[in-house]
């Protein structure tokens, strides 16, 4: 496999339901499901379908390194007086962390919901003890609002996570 080097090697681009196969090997490779709220186990079909029956204010981009997708990141925009409001969840595969491609994709996601849908509060949760993830959310000016106690069952344990988000700057 090519390692690759800087973010010139990575292509982002809106998700496909071709792309269910890549994504499958992705939710559940290393660390991923630890730190998200995926099962380790996952049929190709059920992404599959989960692709086809998007919400049409579910933006998903993958990252390409490799004609591979490693990364994907989903971004639900909220409504009526919430309409300002995006959450996001985000994973890269294990064996591609660390090489910029979880960056590449959240900064392509801030340009989207900044820019180009006028969304001024971007909101996640993340796992209190994920450190790479909180580093990478607080690089993007990611500010840490609260503690959600007991959030999530993670093998054999209850795990907090920290309410996290990001608001424009001219808001
Ligand atoms: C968290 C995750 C999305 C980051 O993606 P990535 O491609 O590994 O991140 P990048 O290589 O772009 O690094 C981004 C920043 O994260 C931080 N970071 C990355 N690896 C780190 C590590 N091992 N320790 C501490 N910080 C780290 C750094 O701040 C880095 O920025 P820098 O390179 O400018 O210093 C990815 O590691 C992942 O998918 N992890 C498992 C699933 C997960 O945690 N999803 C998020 C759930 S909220």
């Amino acid at each position: 496999m090519t390692k690759p080097h800087a973010a010139t090697d990575i292509l982002i681009r809106a998700i496909e339901t071709d792309d269910y196969q890549d994504i499958t090997v992705l939710r559940i490779s290393g660390n991923v499901p630890a730190n998200t709220l995926n099962l380790p186990y996952l049929s190709p079909d059920t992404i599959r379908d989960r692709l086809e029956n998007q919400p049409a204010t579910m933006y998903g981009l993958v990252a390409v390194v490799d004609e591979r997708v490693v990364g994907y990141l989903g971004m639900l925009v909220d409504s009526g007086r919430q309409a300002h409001v995006a959450r996001l969840g985000m994973m890269v595969h294990a064996d591609y962390q660390g090489r910029g491609v979880g960056t590449a994709l959240l900064e392509a996601a801030i340009n989207l919901a900044e820019n180009w849908l006028n969304i001024t509060r971007i909101a996640l949760e993340v796992y209190t003890d994920n450190e790479p993830a909180i580093a990478l959310y607080k690089k993007f000016g990611f500010e840490i609002e609260g503690t959600l106690r007991d959030y999530a069952y993670r093998d054999g344990d209850y795990v907090d996570s920290y309410l996290m988000a990001r608001i424009r700057k001219d808001a």
